[in-house]
Parts: structure tokens; C-alpha cells; sequence
């Protein structure tokens, strides 16, 4: 049985931010929420999030996730005093704990199984993941026997000039046999350089303690600062790169696009420069994105083409071509070989298959069938400065170029509209409609100081 506990009540001061250090979105995710989602292949029997700055934040953030515990930290005394605040939780529990500091996103859970295996086949009272950095500053170092059995580990501001010189860090993730734990946990002093009670010091007084390697110390990164949240932002998209890559998937100057870790892609999608995926976004196979395109949220079916176009909350079925400079701003539902040209923009708007809205067009509230043509310049006047009106469009009816759809308003099954038209009521099928004064020509009129001058002349 593992139970896991997550570090989370401090705040961050480093990050200089009012919002609580874990809340710090990493990728679209908090880092807590990246932490938590690190340990879900565990099977946890319980999940607890030690909260305390701003700890009403944090469980908002989490509450979704209806397993989760909280532990309240009301006044941050060090990451031992923030385990110590579970004791009363853990009572009876004998199996292990698995903490992990909120601060460290990047893990992999297959370091997390591994670190679990080592402790368990080696019947050890604690397992701590240790890396090798380069650069070991601000991490706790961690001094072990020939054999990984640790002696000691000492806090970077409490390291002697020769302690400093061990690269070999204390990656904030320990399991321990919770009995074991329990016990030492009420020893713990705070006698050190920040006058607080560290968790690193429980490790001290058990044993045997080991301490594992993680492979790609990368994973470890904990996140003190923006310049982490950074150093983290670059390593979690190399990553998601490298694998869409590996997947088949063709990424056109990798360094300039961004991929959120919860967009999914099929092979033969081309992403081309300067075109960012975020959230739950799909793009089916043989899709062209980019360059120079935002997608969120939306699912783009196959051989879907966007080019320097904005996609947000939307489904896009096959072979559509969207761009450029076409925004599809939230529920919009466009069906298969359809086309989106230049500066049109549509919202809460659904489209048939087959149905062109090419130039310079505003669609919101309407829905349209299959093989309709809107022509350039046509607008849904759909807002009457109170409320939103729904336009209907049946199928392959065609609205010359600079009309008005006033809403609401329906238009029927091939209905022709003559250009410049302002529709103000319904049209019925088969239809032809012209709504616009008619054009009359006056021979021989001029304007009339014009027409004085010369007669006066
Ligand atoms: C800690 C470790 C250090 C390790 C490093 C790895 C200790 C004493 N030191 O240092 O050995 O190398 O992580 O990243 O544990 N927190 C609380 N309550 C508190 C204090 C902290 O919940 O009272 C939480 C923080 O919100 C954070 C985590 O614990 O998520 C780690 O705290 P932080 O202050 O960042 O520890 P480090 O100095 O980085
Ligand atoms: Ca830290």
C-alpha cells in the first residue's frame, strides 16, 4: 500500500508572485497538478496535498479531483514540520509514503515506479532519488556509502565550501515506510541556517537509506524561480516534440512552435513555423498547420489545412482549408471540404460540408447547410445590443458579396441574394431576393452651383 503526500503549503517567495509557487502553470497545468498526474500510475491508496499559503487557492485549483486530500500547514516551518502535519492523518497506516515537494514537475512516472521497486526490494526505511547536476547550487547534497546507502544529507546554505564541491542532489522525492517515519518525525529540530525543520533531516535518522539515480537529471528540476519555470517550459517541449516526432509527425523548425503535452496528433500532420497547439486540441492525419497559427481546444479532422489563422473551441471536419487570417472563435462546427478564407470570423456558428465563406466575412449565432457560398463582405448583424439572434442558411443557397443577415432570420434552400442586400426577414426556398433600394439614374443632373456657374458663364 502506498499512500503519496504532496509539498505544497509554501509560497514560493522566490517566484515573487502573490499566486502560490505550485499554481504556476507549467504547459497549461499547475505544477502541483503536473506532480499529482506524476504519481497517478502508482495507484495510490491515498493522495494527500499539504496546503497552507494561500491554501484556499490551491484547493480550488485540485478540486476537481474529488480523491484528493487536504492537509492544512498553517504556519511554514520547513518541509518536515509540513510532514509532521499528517501524522494524525497516517495513523494505523503501514505501508509507505511517497512525498514529493509540489515544486517538481517534470518527473517521469516511470522514475516514480522505479524509486518505489528499489525501496521495496531492498526493505529499506527510506528511498530518496538523487541526480548528478552540473550545476548542484540551492540543492540539498546528498553524501552515501559505496553501496548507496546514504550517510547524510546537508542543505546547500549549510554545506561547508568542501560539501558544496559533492554535485550529487536531493531531488525532493523520498518513500518511506510511513512507521518508521512517524516515529523519527516528532525528533526533528530546527537548528540550521533557515531555523526550520527539515524533512532531509528525518531521512538522517533512519536506516537503512538509500539513495537511487534518476537517469535524466532533467526530470528533477524543482522550480524556485521564473527562470526555471522557463528552464522547465524548454525541457517539457523538447520532450513532447521529440516524441510527435518520433510518432510521425513533421515538425517544420521545431524550436519555433509549442505543443501542450495534452494535444494529441496523428502521423503525417505537418506543423509548419511560428503554430502553437494548446489544451485538448486533435489534428488528424495528413493535416497542415501553420505557419504562423494559434489552435485550442479543437478537433481538426483529416487533411485539414489552417495557414496563419486562429482556431479556438472548435471542430473542423476533413479536408477544410482555413487561412489565412481566419478566426474561428469558439463553437464553430465546420464541416467536411469546406473553405474559410481571408478575415472571416466566425462564432457559435455551424457549417454544412462543401460550404464556402472565402472573403472578408462576419458569421456569429448562424447555422448553414451543405454547399452554401457566402459572398465577400457578408455579415450576420446577429446582436441587437441586448441580445444574440440565430440566422439559418439552407443548403446551397449563395448571398451576394456586402450583405446583411439581420437576425434573427432565416434564409431557405437555394435562396439567391442579390448583393448590398440588408435581410431583414425570412426567405423562403427557390427564391431570389433583392433587399435594397433600386438604382436610379437622372439624365443630365449636375450639382447645382455647378450647373448656376456655368450658366451664369
Ligand atoms: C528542498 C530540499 C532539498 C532538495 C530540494 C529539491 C528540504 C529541507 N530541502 O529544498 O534538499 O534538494 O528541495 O527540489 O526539504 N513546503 C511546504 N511547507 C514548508 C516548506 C516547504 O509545504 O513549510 C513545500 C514547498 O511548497 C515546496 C516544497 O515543500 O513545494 C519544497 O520546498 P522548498 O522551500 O522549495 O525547498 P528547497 O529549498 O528547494
Ligand atoms: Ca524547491
Amino acid at each position: 500500500m502506498v499512500a503519496v503526500a504532496i509539498l505544497a503549503a509554501g509560497r514560493g517567495t522566490r517566484m515573487k508572485s502573490d499566486l502560490p509557487k505550485v499554481l504556476h502553470s507549467l504547459g497549461g497545468r499547475s505544477l502541483v497538478e503536473r506532480v499529482l498526474n506524476s504519481c497517478f500510475s502508482i495507484q495510490p491508496s491515498r493522495r494527500i496535498v499539504i496546503v497552507g499559503y494561500r491554501g484556499d487557492l490551491v484547493r480550488e485549483s485540485l478540486q476537481s479531483d474529488t480523491d484528493v486530500e487536504f492537509v492544512e500547514q498553517t504556519q511554514q516551518l520547513g518541509t518536515g514540520h509540513a510532514v509532521q502535519q499528517i501524522l494524525p492523518h497516517l495513523e494505523g497506516f503501514e505501508g509507505n509514503l511517497l512525498v514529493l515537494n509540489g515544486d517538481v514537475p517534470l518527473l517521469r512516472p516511470q522514475t516514480i515506479k522505479m524509486l518505489l521497486q528499489t525501496h521495496t526490494e531492498n526493505g529499506n526505511a527510506a528511498t530518496i532519488l538523487t541526480a548528478h547536476l552540473p550545476n548542484p547550487k540551492g540543492y540539498g547534497r546528498v553524501f552515501c556509502d559505496g553501496q548507496n546507502l546514504l550517510k547524510q544529507i546537508v542543505e546547500d546554505r549549510d554545506c561547508t565550501p568542501a560539501q558544496k564541491q559533492n554535485r550529487r542532489i536531493n531531488a525532493g522525492v523520498y518513500c518511506f515506510h510511513w512507521p518508521s517515519l512517524a516515529e523519527v518525525l516528532p525528533r526533528l529540530k530546527a537548528e540550521n541556517d533557515q531555523q526550520e525543520y527539515y524533512l532531509t533531516d528525518a531521512v538522517n535518522y533512519l536506516e537503512p537509506v538509500m539513495a537511487v539515480d534518476v537517469e535524466d537529471y532533467q526530470e528533477i528540476l524543482g522550480i524556485n524561480d521564473r527562470k526555471q519555470l522557463a528552464t522547465a517550459y524548454q525541457i517539457l517541449q523538447t520532450r513532447v516534440k521529440d516524441d510527435w516526432m518520433a510518432a510521425g509527425v513533421t515538425l517544420i523548425d521545431p524550436d519555433s512552435i509549442t505543443i501542450d503535452d495534452t494535444v494529441q496528433l496523428e502521423p503525417d500532420v505537418v506543423i509548419e513555423p511560428q503554430t502553437h497547439l494548446r489544451g485538448q486540441t486533435v489534428i488528424q492525419a495528413g493535416s497542415r498547420i501553420g505557419p504562423g497559427s494559434l489552435i485550442e481546444n479543437s478537433q481538426l479532422g483529416e487533411k485539414v489545412t489552417v495557414f496563419y489563422s486562429v482556431v479556438t473551441d472548435s471542430v473542423v471536419a476533413a479536408g477544410t482549408r482555413i487561412g489565412p487570417y481566419a478566426h474561428l472563435r469558439g463553437h464553430v462546427n465546420v464541416g467536411t471540404g469546406c473553405r474559410i478564407g481571408n478575415f472571416v470570423e466566425m462564432k457559435n456558428t455551424t457549417l454544412g460540408d462543401k460550404t464556402n465563406v472565402a472573403h472578408l466575412s462576419y458569421l456569429g449565432d448562424a447555422t448553414l447547410g451543405n454547399r452554401v457560398n457566402i459572398g465577400a463582405g457578408t455579415i450576420t448583424a446577429n446582436y441587437d445590443g441586448v441580445n444574440k439572434h440565430p440566422t439559418h442558411i439552407g443548403s446551397n443557397t449563395k448571398v451576394g458579396s456586402n450583405s446583411v443577415l439581420v437576425a434573427p432570420v432565416t434564409l431557405g434552400e437555394d435562396v439567391t441574394v442579390a448583393a448590398g442586400s440588408v435581410v431583414t426577414e425570412d426567405v423562403p426556398k427557390d427564391c431570389l431576393v433583392i433587399a435594397r433600394s433600386r438604382q436610379s439614374v437622372k439624365h443630365g443632373w449636375r450639382i447645382k452651383s455647378q450647373k448656376d456657374e456655368t450658366a451664369g458663364g
